[in-house]
């Protein structure tokens, strides 16, 4: 077991939270069965109290520890689990009495999914209990994908983060509930991720949920209208044209590819430009990239970025959902 690894268990174990890696985004650890660990996870992050957390089970057996899966969709999930777990789904289930209210916010569901990071893994495997953890930035800022940038969001606030490089995935987990249905079962999708519509679609009719709340919860508060936001103003247009820069602001682009041709790269004489996808020129590679580079455009003192879109196909429904929450004015 390496030493960061040990040195996060004990530290789980004494009722700490720590950072850690994931496939996805970085996570800000506590045990789930620790009420008082838990609590401190929203102290640091800022975080107000009825967003509840992910639980990260170790394995599939752990997972009747946390939820109670009912009989009619109890197929579905299994099939769902072993095709993406250990993975980017995080599936919404009746929760189990051992989970703390405080990591559901008094909701009867808990969010649940494994990680395949191997890191994380190998913590939660030698911790033997589950891991609540949401992604390890303060409260409505970008989801960090590089220990570095969680250093920025909560250095001198928690004791450890473990830092195992840049996350393969670089976007939160898909999050799914999942409903018998008549003929075939519906699987809602509550938050777009890294597991597209397309590929849950084997699995039953799939649902982009729109609603956000249900009896003053919301549904999966990732979906707060303003989210994943830079402190600079972010603006987005359905043609580039549309653009008026004001005469003396230092505008940023995050371009698409870099590319000349889409039409953003001649419009103005960009302070600063950064490209989601300069190698591949693809959507997988833009994700990986989104946060970081919305994270180096918001340090760089502009008056505002100019966002390009993306296609709003298959993972780009993802980048296009972060985008559009990200310049949205949270005020
Ligand atoms: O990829 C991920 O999911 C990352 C890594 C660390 O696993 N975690 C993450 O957690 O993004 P967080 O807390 O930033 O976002 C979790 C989302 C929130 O929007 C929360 O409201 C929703 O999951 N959620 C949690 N429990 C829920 C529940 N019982 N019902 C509906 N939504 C829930
Ligand atoms: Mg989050």
């Amino acid at each position: 077991m390496s030493e960061a690894v040990s040195e996060a268990v004990t530290l789980l174990k004494q009722g700490e939270v720590v950072a850690l890696p994931t496939e996805t985004v970085y996570g800000l650890a506590a045990d789930a069965f620790n009420a008082e660990a838990v609590a401190k996870v929203f102290e640091a992050k800022e975080r107000p109290s009825f967003d509840p957390l992910i639980v990260h089970v170790a394995s599939v057996e752990q997972l009747s520890e946390v939820a109670v899966v009912p009989e009619e969709i109890e197929k579905t999930v299994q099939k769902l689990i072993s095709a993406f777990w250990p993975g980017p789904l995080t599936l919404v289930l009746p929760k189990s009495d051992k989970v703390p209210d405080l990591v559901t916010s008094g909701l009867p569901d808990v969010a649940v999914r494994q990680s395949g990071n191997k890191i994380f893994r190998a913590i939660g495997k030698e911790l033997g209990s589950p891991i609540a953890a949401p992604s390890a930035n303060r409260f409505g800022r970008i989801s960090p994908t590089a220990g570095s940038a969680v250093m920025k969001e909560l250095g001198g606030r928690i004791p450890l983060i473990v830092d195992g490089g840049a996350c393969r995935d670089g976007l939160e987990s898909t999050i799914v509930r999942i409903e018998a249905g008549e003929k075939r079962p519906i699987i809602h999708i509550l938050r777009l991720g890294p597991v597209t519509k397309k590929e849950l679609q084997n699995f039953g009719r799939v649902v982009i949920e729109k609603k956000r709340v249900i009896d003053d919860h919301v549904q999966a508060p990732g979906q707060l209208a303003s989210h994943y936001a830079p402190v600079t103003p972010l603006l987005m247009f359905d043609k580039p044209q549309d653009f008026k820069p004001e005469p003396g602001k230092k505008y940023g682009l995050l371009s698409h590819k870099g590319e000349k041709k889409a039409g953003y790269l001649d419009l103005h004489e960009w302070a600063m430009v950064e490209s989601l996808s300069p190698g591949s020129g693809k959507l997988p590679e833009a994700a990986v990239r989104l946060f970081h580079v919305l994270r180096v455009l918001d340090e760089a003192g502009l008056d505002a970025i100019v966002a390009e879109p993306v296609s709003d196909t298959g993972l780009g429904q993802a980048i296009m959902d972060r985008l559009r929450r990200a310049a949205i004015d949270p005020a």
